[in-house]
């Protein structure tokens, strides 16, 4: 997967898929966007063990700005995060991204997406609104730092990649 383009017509951007030599930085951007962060034996799991897991980054000028995972397991793909540096946000790199792994799914033979978004995270909420997702179910007190619920999403896949 290779997508050369530009952020804001000027800034080259560049998504391809996350190597362990990606994981430090990815650490990084994952502190920047979650209170419960990542370690980085979690991605380095991910990448080398997970036979289902796929994970995708987006470079500006060789820095890692963005990332995003899912598991692909038959016909279902789950995401389990998606972030972007904050400096980075609202230029529409999240929607591609979140793009890019739709793509990526159909072509790993997934039918559905689903993800869990906290009900406080309007910007995501949003995001995913836009991409088609709707909103399915409740898993209660998901979230282990503050309890909060968590509510879960889903998309077919075909219909919004035509
Ligand atoms: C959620 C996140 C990935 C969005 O990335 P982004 O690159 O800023 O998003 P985009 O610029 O592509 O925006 C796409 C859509 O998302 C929504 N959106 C993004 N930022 C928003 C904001 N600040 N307020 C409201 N809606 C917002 C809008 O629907 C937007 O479409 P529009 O530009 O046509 O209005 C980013 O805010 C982030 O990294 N947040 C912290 C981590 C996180 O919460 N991840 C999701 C966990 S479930």
């Amino acid at each position: 997967m290779r997508e050369q383009d530009h952020v804001n017509q000027t800034i080259p951007l560049r998504f391809r898929m996350m190597t362990l030599g990606d994981v430090e930085a990815v650490v990084e951007l994952e502190k920047l966007a979650f209170p419960t962060p990542w370690p980085a034996d979690a991605f380095i799991n991910e990448l080398t063990i997970n036979k289902h897991a796929r994970y995708v980054v987006a470079e500006v000028e060789g820095r890692v700005i963005a990332y995003c995972g899912m598991w692909v397991v038959i016909d279902e793909a789950h995401i389990t995060n998606v972030a972007v540096h904050p400096e980075y946000r609202r230029r529409g790199i999240g929607e591609r991204l979140m793009r890019q792994m739709m793509g990526l799914a159909l072509l790993e033979g997934g039918e559905k997406m689903t993800l869990e978004v906290r009900p406080s995270n309007h910007t995501a909420r949003s995001l995913y609104k836009k991409l088609g997702f709707e909103e399915r179910g409740i898993r209660k007190q998901y979230y282990s730092d503050n309890m909060e619920d968590a509510i879960i999403m889903w998309v077919k896949l075909r219909e919004q990649t035509k």
